[in-house]
């Protein structure tokens, strides 16, 4: 068998879930993961494991304490390795929309009045909001739009914006409504030239394939924990050259342990230790469909991340093929995905329907969605969509199957 040919064991990947036998969600097509993931049995052991024989003040030299402190640090190393980070570059915090406060927080006495800092409106709000915040220290804010043609951020329009006072750009790799790739390494290469520092969002990317942050280039980058498969945390890496000159936002008397002295406070230790368990869920279905066990964390997820988009096409395309076939429903963004330019998060109007209606009707049929705005209400603005009613958003992830599928397209007939 050729690489090529490995498909992902989609039932071995789904044994790995409690909640698909769970008498309350075994019968529901999900289709909300770019709101949060289902989490597999290892997270939940290691959780479990975290609570009963180590729930005490890490980092004392009992037991107990001690195995709790290597468990958080060999948490944050695993993370390191899996999306190519130095262990000293990962921040654990409460939350993407946290992450990117406490950061913009952290760079704001590196920029001056005049300043200018472009941000988009395809980005969900918390990308935004604590970067536009900084108008108040006299920055200009310089909106980068979206095409509302194909609902695309061009980076030919981005240089157009760019200017000698251009210090950073905050952008997301993949919108959480239209769905799209951003290509970050261009963007990284464009803002280098010009010292300007790019801020990645990767929320939405990095449930279908952890990213190479240092191939991507970017100087931060931050994702929602509890989207990949884990608990509600949120990490943050940053270019260890720049976080080490972030000032100290913690206790005064911790001044230059950086990178840890950014967030105000520390994580959460048992959701921390639990980490563990995604790594190990992705090294276990690593092991499940390849032979060679010598290649390093990295060359794992690589291979992973093939496996899990080459599926995530064949469930949703046939979604986006009948969205953009029904004259009644709008679809935002790609009408295919190819070669993980889009993510299967899928949304979509009706001219005639609220987005309400339509949510409740896929409910009454199994299949757990909702309407909302989704926190990128600028995008929805621009788009003329009401930000109140929002979009119905199908949003899969790699353990949805092909029954899904059909029972999302069974529904969809009814609506
Ligand atoms: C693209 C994107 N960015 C940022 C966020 C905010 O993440 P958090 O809920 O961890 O603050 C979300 C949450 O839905 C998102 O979809």
């Amino acid at each position: 068998m050729t690489l090529e040919n490995i498909k992902l064991d989609i039932d071995y990947v789904r044994s790995q879930f409690p909640a698909f036998k769970d008498p309350l969600s075994k019968d529901w097509s999900f289709f909300e993961n770019a709101g949060g993931s289902y989490v597999p049995k290892n997270v939940i052991d290691k959780l479990t494991e975290f609570m009963i024989k180590t729930k005490v003040q890490p980092y004392a030299e009992y037991p107990m304490s001690k195995i709790a402190g290597e468990n958080m640090d060999r948490a944050t190393e695993l993370f390191a390795k899996m999306i190519n980070a130095k262990n000293n570059e990962i921040l654990i915090g409460g939350s993407t929309s946290i992450n990117l406060y406490v950061l913009s927080n952290a760079l704001k006495g590196h920029l001056v009045k005049g300043d200018e800092v472009i941000v988009t409106n395809q980005d969900h709000e918390a990308n935004i909001s604590p970067w536009r915040r900084l108008k108040k220290n006299g920055v200009n804010i310089i909106e980068w739009k979206f095409n509302l043609n194909d609902h695309e951020l061009k980076i030919s329009d981005l240089e157009k914006l760019i200017s000698s006072k251009t210090k950073i750009i905050a952008v997301t790799h993949c919108s959480n409504i239209v769905g799209s790739v951003n290509n970050l390494k261009k963007i990284s290469k464009l803002a280098h030239k010009k010292n300007i520092i790019v801020i990645g969002d990767g929320v939405s990317y990095a449930p279908h394939g952890f990213p190479d942050v240092k191939d991507l280039g970017v100087d931060f980058y931050t994702f929602s924990l509890y989207k990949t498969y884990g608990p509600h945390l949120a990490l943050l890496y940053g270019k260890e050259e720049i976080l080490k000159n972030l000032p100290n936002q913690n206790h005064e008397f911790l001044d230059g342990q950086h990178p840890y002295t950014i967030n105000p406070g520390g994580p959460n230790h048992e959701e921390l230790v639990s980490l563990i368990g995604i790594y190990e869920y992705f090294e276990n279905l690593y092991n499940h469909h390849f032979k060679n066990t010598n290649l390093s964390t990295l060359e794992k997820i690589k291979k992973i991340n093939n496996l899990i988009s080459n599926h995530e096409e064949i469930i949703a395309n046939p979604i986006l093929k009948y969205l953009d076939k029904r004259e009644d429903l709008n679809l935002i963004g790609k009408k295919k995905i190819e070669n993980k330019n889009r993510a299967p998060t899928i949304s979509f109007y009706s001219n005639n329907k609220s987005s309400k209606e339509i949510s409740k009707t896929l409910n009454k049929y199994k299949i757990a969605t909702r309407n909302d705005n989704f926190y990128a209400w600028r995008c929805l603005k621009y788009l003329g969509i009401d930000t109140n009613d929002g979009v119905v958003r199908l949003s899969m992830t790699h353990y949805n199957n092909l029954s899904d599928t059909e029972n999302v397209l069974t529904a969809l007939e009814k609506v």
